[in-house]
């Protein structure tokens, strides 16, 4: 029996069994029969969590855009691997074969090496979603050079921060971009990031909306001339199993930006078999995920999963609101999308706007919803099964992280029964454990704790570049021998998951991680701020907001307040990227302390959910009488 592709529940067990009985020689046999290698590894897997060290099929070689691409081309070189719509309906969406991004790729990835870029050298990606973006990731694999995409709605300071810590020496990007009606002036961005970035030597710049931006003279180079010199022969650079395939930034509860190192063969093992099972992928259908590629969803579940499938991947431009907020189901229903991957906040934005517009199209090609980034409510995963999927698309809501690289916990579709805001069952191979808060693992069903991995699977993350100290205090030492996910969860009367939400300081806005201390740190620079503290409250489409608790130098007295909170979104805008904006600000005379000075967080955090009945013992505190005046004031 073949275990590549699970088709039903029986099955699911099956296979999970062996995959947690024996997972050397359960992913030895994945690995054999489904991918290409130049040479087979030596040992499957070798691992210490107290290290930690991991590494998959050492000793093999082989290169991913060789399984991506050139495996395809004999039986789907004229399939359609990349569909890229516009950000604009009226312009033609295009079909990119197997055979012409193939082309394009090995192109990209000459003008890569005749710009100093070989095997090892980061290069930093901060492109919109156009083709470009997808085909300089592999470009970059094609050659063994680590690629680090930037998400394009990050600030400059945080795009320099991203730059000077894996020392990239050529940065892509482009003239600008679209977002629904408007433009956005990246190479700008770019300009402004490099005035700190002194060993950037190389900047790629591709053309998308024409506009007049000022060209570096010695550094700047426009793109397409060079493709169009280019050779499209690229033989593929053949990578050892564990060397670096990229590294992909996610914040962390202290100041810098953690760059989680994936590397190649691990990873390309379980994002194609995930994306196999987890959205059923068959010949012909059309899948699309909404992610951007500047996140890890994008890297997975648009690029790598789909195409080592041999899959039709759509590629989205723009905004779900634009022209209207009917843009998704139109694109559904123009392109027959089969399997559609959006985020709970997504689907919160469009439930507000009613049934009207998801009726108005035909959405009867979906088979498979998915969703991911953040609990999914009730209320959202209702709306999305009864509108989206007319109760006939199952739901699969996938938990898993930046640090994961692939789906961890997730319903298989037709197998297994879903139920909402449940992510269900681990995902093959995967051994999860609830610990409680003294290290003990809480077994049995009906409990909750803290979630952790205790083994490990072929796409964890193996290190945080240039800091591995960092790598092992953040996940390995919460927990002795456990990977520790930094989330809550609970598991219900079957042994279904449900994720609760972050245990420590992260929070999630829109679905996108946020840690508090880069926005604090962000907002302390205001010459008027003596200290501040971010919690996260619930909201309506966003999930989490932000909200601050902000003391001034002085009483604040003759400032007036909405400047100084516009002047602080303003900060933060320019630190991180406007998704960081705070949604309230409070401005307080202290805030709660511990006697040791530890800023109660707890207790802000319930009084910005209006959650005050059970703040606890708020006497010892070594300022109980803040807690009253910030009650009173809260906004
Ligand atoms: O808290 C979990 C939440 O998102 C975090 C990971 O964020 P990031 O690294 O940006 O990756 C997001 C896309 C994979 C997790 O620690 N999260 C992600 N998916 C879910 C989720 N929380 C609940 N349910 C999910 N399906």
């Amino acid at each position: 029996m073949s275990n590549y592709h699970i088709k039903h529940f029986e099955e699911y067990f099956q296979v999970y069994r062996k995959s947690v009985r024996n997972p050397e020689m359960f992913w030895e046999e994945i690995a054999e029969e489904h991918f290409a290698w130049r040479k087979k590894w030596d040992q499957v897997l070798s691992w210490d969590f107290t290290k930690p060290e991991i590494k998959w099929f050492e000793g093999a070689q082989l290169n991913i855009t060789e399984n991506c691409l050139d495996r395809h081309l004999r039986t789907k070189g004229d399939k359609t691997a990349i569909l890229f719509e516009p950000n604009d309906p009226r312009d033609p969406a295009e079909h990119i074969s197997y055979k012409e991004l193939h082309e394009r790729v090995c192109k990209f990835a000459n003008v890569l090496k005749q710009n100093g870029i070989g095997k090892g050298d980061r290069v930093c990606i901060y492109l919109p979603m156009i083709p470009e973006l997808a085909i300089s990731v592999l470009a970059c694999a094609r050659i063994g050079a680590v690629h680090s995409v930037v998400f394009a709605g990050f600030s400059s300071a945080a795009l320099s921060t991203r730059i000077n810590d894996c020392d990239a020496k050529l940065v892509l990007t482009s003239d600008g971009s679209y977002r629904g009606s408007k433009t956005i002036d990246l190479k700008g961005i770019v300009d402004e990031a490099l005035t700190d970035c002194p060993r950037v030597e190389t900047v790629l710049v591709a053309k998308r909306i024409n506009s007049e931006i000022i060209m570096v003279e010695g550094r700047d180079r426009w793109l397409q001339p060079l493709l169009d010199q280019s050779s499209s022969d690229c033989a593929p650079e053949i990578m050892e199993a564990e060397d670096p395939l990229f590294i992909l930034y996610t914040s962390g509860s202290t100041g810098m930006p953690k760059g989680m190192l994936h590397t190649t063969a691990g990873y390309m093992v379980y994002t194609a078999y995930t994306f196999k099972n987890v959205f059923q992928y068959k010949q012909d259908d059309v899948y699309w995920c909404t992610a951007d590629i500047g996140w890890i969803t994008g890297h997975s579940y648009i690029v790598y999963g789909p195409l080592l499938n041999g899959a039709t991947t759509l590629m989205f431009e723009g905004v779900p609101s634009y022209p209207d907020f009917g843009r998704f189901w139109e694109i559904i229903q123009k392109h027959q999308v089969n399997q559609f991957y959006t985020a709970p906040t997504a689907i919160r934005a469009l439930a507000k706007h009613g049934t009207e517009l998801v009726d108005k199209y035909d959405l009867s090609s979906l088979k498979v919803l998915g969703s991911v980034g953040e609990p999914i409510n009730e209320e959202a995963w209702h709306w999305y099964n009864d509108n989206v999927g007319k109760k006939r698309s199952p739901i699969v809501d996938t938990w898993w992280q930046t640090e994961t690289g692939g789906i961890m916990i997730t319903p298989i579709p037709f197998s297994t029964p879903t139920k909402p805001t449940y992510a269900t069952l681990p995902f093959i191979g995967i051994q999860p454990s609830l610990m409680d808060e003294n290290g003990q693992e809480i077994k049995g069903n009906q409990v909750s704790g803290r979630l952790c991995i205790k083994f490990p699977w072929p796409s964890i993350a193996r290190t945080i570049w240039g800091n591995h100290q960092r790598y092992k205090d953040t996940y390995f030492s919460a927990f002795t021998n456990k990977y520790f996910t930094g989330d809550g969860a609970l598991r219900d009367e079957v042994g279904y998951y449900r994720i609760t939400g972050r245990v420590d300081d992260v929070i999630i806005v829109s679905g996108h991680n946020l840690g508090t201390a880069p926005i604090e740190d962000a907002i302390n620079e205001h010459p008027a701020v003596a200290e501040s503290a971010i919690v996260g409250f619930p909201h309506d489409i966003k999930g989490s907001a932000l909200y601050g608790y902000i003391t001034l130098k002085d009483t604040g007295e003759g400032r007036d307040h909405n400047n100084v909170r516009k002047e602080i979104n303003q900060l933060i805008t320019e630190r991180i990227g406007p998704i960081a904006k705070l949604d309230k600000i409070q401005f307080t005379p202290g805030l709660p302390k511990t006697r040791s000075g530890k800023i109660m967080r707890r207790i802000l955090r319930k009084i910005a959910s209006n959650d005050t009945s059970n703040l606890g013992d708020t006497s010892t505190l070594l300022n109980p009488e803040v807690v009253e005046e910030i009650m009173e004031n809260v906004l």
